[in-house]
C-alpha cells in the first residue's frame, strides 16, 4: 500500500513537469545516465533492463544504449538479436531510426556495436555528421540509459565523464567495494561535478546494503571530497538468474519477486529525486563522447 501510494505521488510529479515544460514551449532534454562498475558481474546488465522497464511504468520513455562490446549482455538477456548497431549509422548506412529495437513495455534498445570505438578514425566532419544523425534520439527519450562494461577502461571512462548522471553498482564483497571505490576516485580526478549514485546488489538485507554504501561514502568523502548518493539495494534473488536463464526480465517474468519490488523502489527514487540540475542533452552527451576518443 506504502509503495502504492509513493508511485502515484511521484506519477503526479513528474506529470506536473511534463506539463510545464509543454506551457512553458521547451523540449524538455533527455536525462542521460551511465550504469557502470568497478568489478565486473555485479549485476549492471540486468540491473539496467530491469531498472529501464521499471521507469517505463512512470511513463518515461526510455532508451537502454548497450554500450559493452563483451558478451552476454542486454540483447541476450532480453532474448533479441540485433542486426544493426550504431556502426552501421556512423558508416551511413542506416539512420539511428531503422537500429533501434523496440523491448517490452515500449522500451527501446540501441546496440553500440563498435559505433562508438570508431568515433577516433573519423574526421571532424565525419564526427559531426555522426551526432547530428543521433541528435534525434533528443525528442525520442526522457531518459537514455547506457550499460557499460565493467573497469577503467578509455571506453568506460568516456560514457561515465559525458554523462549527466552515474549509477555505480557494487556487492558487499570487498573486492567489488575496492574496485567501485578505484572507479569512483578515477572518475573524480578527472571531473568535479555530475551527480554519482550508488546501487548495492545482491544483498541479504537493508542493513548489509546501508553498510556497504557507508563503507563507500565515507572513504569516498574524506578523501575524494565526492558525496555518493545511496540509491538503494536489491535483494539477492533466485529469480534472478532463472529469468536470465529464460531471457525474460525478471520485472515481467517474477512481479512479485524481491528483486522486482527493489528495483521498483529504485525508480521510484530515481524519479522522486527529479533533475538535480536541467541535463545536457543527447547532443551535447555525444560530443563530449567525440571528445573524450578523439
Ligand atoms: N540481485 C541478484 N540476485 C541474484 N543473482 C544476481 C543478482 N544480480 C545479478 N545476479 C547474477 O549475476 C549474474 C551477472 O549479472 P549481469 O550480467 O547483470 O552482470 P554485469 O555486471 O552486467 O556483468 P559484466 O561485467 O560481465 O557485464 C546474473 O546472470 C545473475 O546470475
Ligand atoms: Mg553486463
Amino acid at each position: 500500500m506504502r509503495d502504492q501510494a509513493e508511485k502515484l505521488r511521484v506519477l503526479a510529479r513528474t506529470l506536473k513537469h511534463q506539463v510545464e515544460c509543454e506551457i512553458k514551449g521547451t523540449q524538455k532534454k533527455t536525462r542521460i545516465i551511465a550504469v557502470t562498475s568497478g568489478k565486473g558481474g555485479v549485476g549492471k546488465t540486468n540491473f539496467t533492463i530491469n531498472f529501464a522497464l521499471a521507469l517505463t511504468s512512470f511513463g518515461q520513455r526510455v532508451i537502454i544504449l548497450d554500450a559493452d562490446l563483451g558478451l552476454a549482455n542486454i540483447d541476450v538477456i532480453l532474448g533479441i538479436n540485433p542486426t544493426y548497431n550504431l556502426y552501421h549509422v556512423l558508416k551511413g548506412e542506416k539512420n539511428i531510426q531503422d537500429i533501434i529495437i523496440t523491448g517490452p513495455q515500449g522500451l527501446q534498445i540501441i546496440a553500440g556495436g563498435s559505433g562508438i570505438q570508431e568515433m577516433a578514425n573519423l574526421r571532424r566532419w565525419q564526427v559531426e555528421q555522426f551526432i547530428s544523425k543521433l541528435e534525434g534520439l533528443e525528442g525520442m527519450a526522457d531518459i537514455l540509459i547506457i550499460d557499460t562494461a565493467a573497469g577503467l577502461s578509455r571506453n568506460v571512462m568516456s560514457f561515465v565523464l559525458a554523462a549527466d548522471e552515474v549509477i555505480v553498482i557494487t556487492t558487499p564483497e570487498p573486492t567489488a567495494i575496492t574496485d567501485a571505490y578505484g572507479l569512483v576516485k578515477a572518475m573524480t580526478s578527472k571531473k568535479k561535478h555530475g551527480v554519482v549514485h550508488l546501487v548495492v546488489n545482491r544483498v541479504e538485507d537493508a542493513e548489509e546494503a546501508d553498510l556497504t554504501a557507508s563503507k563507500l561514502s565515507i572513504v569516498a568523502e574524506k578523501f575524494l571530497k565526492l558525496n555518493i548518493g545511496h540509491l538503494g539495494f536489491i535483494l539477492d534473488d533466485p529469480a534472478v538468474s532463472k529469468s536470465v536463464k529464460s531471457q525474460e526480465p525478471f520485472l515481467l517474468k517474477f512481479p512479485k519477486s524481491p528483486a522486482t519490488e527493489c528495483i521498483q523502489r529504485l525508480a521510484a527514487q530515481l524519479m522522486e529525486q527529479g533533475y538535480n540540475s536541467e541535463p545536457s542533452g543527447v547532443k551535447a552527451f555525444f560530443g563530449k563522447i567525440a571528445k573524450l576518443f578523439g
